[in-house]
């Protein structure tokens, strides 16, 4: 049995089941409410009870003052309910609601998917989840090795499970160290989230992904995330690869596109990389966005996700915008980190 719950102002509805706090069925649903210790202490998770009851439980550490108590305050981490509930409760609106973290993690998990491509799998302390928004990345530390910022890989739903990918590249001593040394439980201090790539919730727009590479990451992450909002627009999803079999996921994308009628995926190859005065993703960024003007040639009413490297992004820009693009409904991640 599982209970509908309404928040305010927003009108946003999602589920709890009965053994489940009201923090954990938002996030599932992709729905990004203030939090912090995820366990009674910090009050960052504060919402207030319009209608309805919430089941008894533990008395949670944090002290409400009396006006909030009149006011029906509780603790979102610490609340389950069984019924129908109205609350509420401050969405995050953007980027600028997510509170800079420093969460020592650890490494849980080391995937090698492709000779040059792993996934790092880490773990925050269950007190101390990543708050993010799907797409944005964080500051990887390892001692002995300069900092690296990188891409999230995995959804917000699960603050705890965060994933990275690497990518092997000559004369990157981050990345040859987790290729070589870098083990399972080894700590990895984490600094984030930073970045304004991230997904609209509130649009109502086809959804067209654009990736290149290792510039997969983010765009899982997004994909991820629009499939826990339940996203009902038509999805496409992009994939340009610079050589045959680098598509390091491409089960993935095929179990998505089992899984859902509104989602569409197109692995392209770029077989002009190394071949050309250009760079190799510059190719592939454009290749990408031609193929999405030849099935897509009025793309007024979509809203395009890009990563690439800041030289790719000019060109392939001008032809998405010379097909009716809106600039608004254009979000690119031009880091230069793949
Ligand atoms: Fe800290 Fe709920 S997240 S009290």
């Amino acid at each position: 049995m599982t209970a509908k719950i309404r928040i305010l102002p927003s009108g946003r509805e999602f589920h709890t089941g009965p053994h489940e706090t009201l923090l954990e069925g938002a996030l599932r649903a992709g729905i990004s409410i203030p939090y912090s210790c995820n366990s009674g202490v910090c009050g960052e998770c504060k919402a207030r009870l319009v209608s309805g009851h919430l089941a008894p439980g533990c008395v949670p550490d944090y002290q409400f003052s009396a006006a909030e108590k009149a006011a029906n305050y509780f603790l979102a981490c610490r609340a389950c309910t069984l019924e129908d509930l109205e609350i509420e409760v401050h969405e995050a609106g953007g980027a600028e609601d997510m509170p800079l973290q420093r969460i020592e993690t650890r490494v849980v998990k080391i995937e090698q998917l492709h000779p040059d491509v792993m996934v790092v799998h880490l773990r925050t302390p269950r007190s101390q989840s990543l708050r993010f928004l799907a797409g944005q990345h964080a500051t990887l530390e390892i001692p002995g090795l300069p900092p690296r910022n990188k891409s999230i890989a995995s959804c917000p739903c699960n603050a705890i499970n965060l994933q990275f990918h690497i990518r092997r590249a000559p004369g990157d001593p981050f990345a040859e160290y987790c290729f070589s040394a870098l083990k399972a439980n080894q700590t990895v201090m984490l600094t984030g989230p930073s970045g304004h790539f991230a997904f609209d919730d509130d649009a109502k727009e086809e959804v067209i992904f654009l990736a290149y590479d290792t510039g997969f990451a983010p765009i899982k992450s997004l994909i991820e995330h629009a499939i826990s909002l339940e996203y009902a627009q038509p999805i496409h999803l992009y994939w340009v690869a610079s050589r045959a079999g680098d598509h390091y996921l491409e089960n993935l994308c095929r179990s998505w596109l089992d899984a859902l009628d509104n989602f569409s995926f197109t692995p392209l190859l770029d077989e002009g990389a190394g071949s050309s005065p250009f760079s190799d993703t510059e190719i592939g960024q454009l290749l990408g966005a031609q193929r999405i003007v030849v099935d897509h040639p009025d793309l007024s009413h979509c809203r395009i996700y890009m990563t690439g490297p800041e030289h790719a992004v000019p060109e392939t820009r001008a032809l998405l915008l010379e097909h009716g693009l809106p600039d608004a409904q254009l979000h690119i991640d031009s880091f230069l980190r793949y």
